[in-house]
């Protein structure tokens, strides 16, 4: 089959070199991919966001299979625009991808449905935010509604932060018409766990469980990132947790979309906090996670091409979705400065016989440089969580460019909820 891949960074290359194994795969094209998934994939000049390209592109060449990884493309319709023209496609329609388009409609439907979350209120009112703000419990979370390139979560620890959040959001728009309504929740604490799954609006797949690393330096201190390292399964995650996630908020929330007449198919991420009362879900993501992507899929040992078709198809209950029970360790190399100012243009070297996967960088005159905050992902997987991590740090030493800055304490926290 030939088949089409949305999305350009580390998910996208980790997505690539999976299906890439697959025997029904003939062909894989990234839109716009990079200059590292130009050896998995051909990469084609086509913006993630650009969904009249994507279409062109699709009917032009005869795509059979488009998986559309990226949010943007997701709540913008691109899946709506492909499966418009025959095409079968993994990933949401438009008005399921909502649940992360808008924050106010995950929360409003959690709500109804009796879905374990934050408490919350919603203003479209600068003023009437700023008066809720006077009394209500510091710290405070504040969100803005829409996509805001995974930014647009505020932690406000104390009062005044929390009336300059809304201001910059409400008034200042720093993240655009996404902040023209703001989701003010209540802050909880505990265990942060990522859970990917595969649904097809019937039945819902967990995969394994991992843990994020989204501080920029070691010790979780530092700003937001994208996201520094991950490491899979997250310790936290035990059996009966995972029964009781299933029950009290996967079932309950693929059958919300349902009932909402938004029935969702592809990968739905529960980003989840386990409190002394429970999990509850602190968001959802309509599309794989970047990092969480390149520690989950190198531990799928089935097919994941076979995966998509029958999410496509309505018909994952027959699909095969089994994990080893080992662990993965992925290590994020970042441009030095990152998430705020940084100098691309370096030439990487790597070895060729590991699972990199790249994020930020471009081909020119056949030498890969440096063209991001993230360059690339390098991910171990090992029986133990303890050697993941040390072979990932083994192989990040063979890996280099001008620059480089990377955590060194990826796993620390999972290693140390091991020993306990
Ligand atoms: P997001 O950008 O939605 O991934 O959120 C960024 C981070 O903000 C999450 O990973 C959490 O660490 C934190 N966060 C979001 N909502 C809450 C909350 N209600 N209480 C505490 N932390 C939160
Ligand atoms: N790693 C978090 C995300 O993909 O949104």
């Amino acid at each position: 089959m030939k088949v089409m891949v949305v999305g350009g960074g580390g998910r996208e290359h980790a997505i690539i070199k999976k299906i890439k194994e697959s025997p029904l795969v003939d062909e894989i094209y990234a839109l716009p991919g990079n200059g590292g998934i130009a050896k998995d994939a051909v990469c084609v000049p086509v913006k993630a966001t650009d969904i009249d390209g994507i279409t062109r592109f699709a009917s032009e060449n005869k795509i059979d299979f488009a998986v559309v990884a990226p949010d943007d493309p997701l709540v913008l319709g691109a899946v709506d625009a492909l499966e418009g023209l025959g095409i079968k496609c993994f990933g949401p329609k438009a008005n399921a991808a909502v649940i992360e388009g808008s924050k106010v409609f995950s929360k409003n439907l959690m709500q109804k449905y009796g879905i374990p979350t934050a408490e919350y209120r919603v203003f479209t009112e600068l003023e009437e935010a700023l008066e809720y703000l006077k009394d209500a419990p510091v710290p405070t979370v504040i969100k803005a509604d829409g996509l805001a390139l995974g930014k647009g979560v505020i932690i406000a620890e104390t009062r005044e932060a929390a009336f300059e959040a809304v201001r910059s959001m409400m008034e200042d728009k720093i993240f655009g018409e996404s902040g023209s309504r703001v989701v003010i929740e209540e802050f909880l604490t505990g265990p942060e766990v990522s859970v990917l799954s595969f649904t097809d609006g019937k039945t819902v797949v967990p995969m394994v469980s991992s843990m994020d690393h989204k501080r920029a330096l070691d010790g979780d201190k530092g700003l937001n990132t994208g996201g520094m390292g991950t490491v899979a399964p997250n310790p936290y995650y035990t059996e009966k947790i995972a029964s009781e996630c299933m029950e009290k908020i996967f079932l309950p929330t693929i059958n919300a979309m349902n009932a909402e007449g938004r029935p969702f198919s592809g990968c739905l991420y529960f980003g989840l906090m386990l409190t002394e009362d429970g999990p509850k879900v602190i968001e959802y993501n309509c599309r794989f996670g970047d990092p969480e992507t390149q520690v989950v899929l190198p531990l799928l040992e089935s097919d994941l091409f076979d995966i998509f078709l029958h999410v496509a198809e309505g018909t994952l209950a027959e699909a095969e979705v089994k994990f080893s029970d080992g662990s993965a360790c992925c290590v994020v190399m970042a441009s030095d400065g990152y998430p705020k100012k940084y100098e691309t243009g370096y030439e990487i070297t790597m070895p060729a016989d590991k699972n990199i996967y790249v994020a930020g960088a471009r081909l020119e005159d056949g030498k890969l440089l440096t063209s991001g905050g993230r360059v690339l992902g390098v991910t171990e997987t090992a029986p133990t969580l303890e050697q993941a991590v040390g072979a990932a740090y083994e192989t990040v030493k063979t890996v280099s460019f001008e620059n480089a800055y990377y955590r060194k304490d990826i796993g620390k926290k999972a290693l140390d909820a091991v020993r306990g």
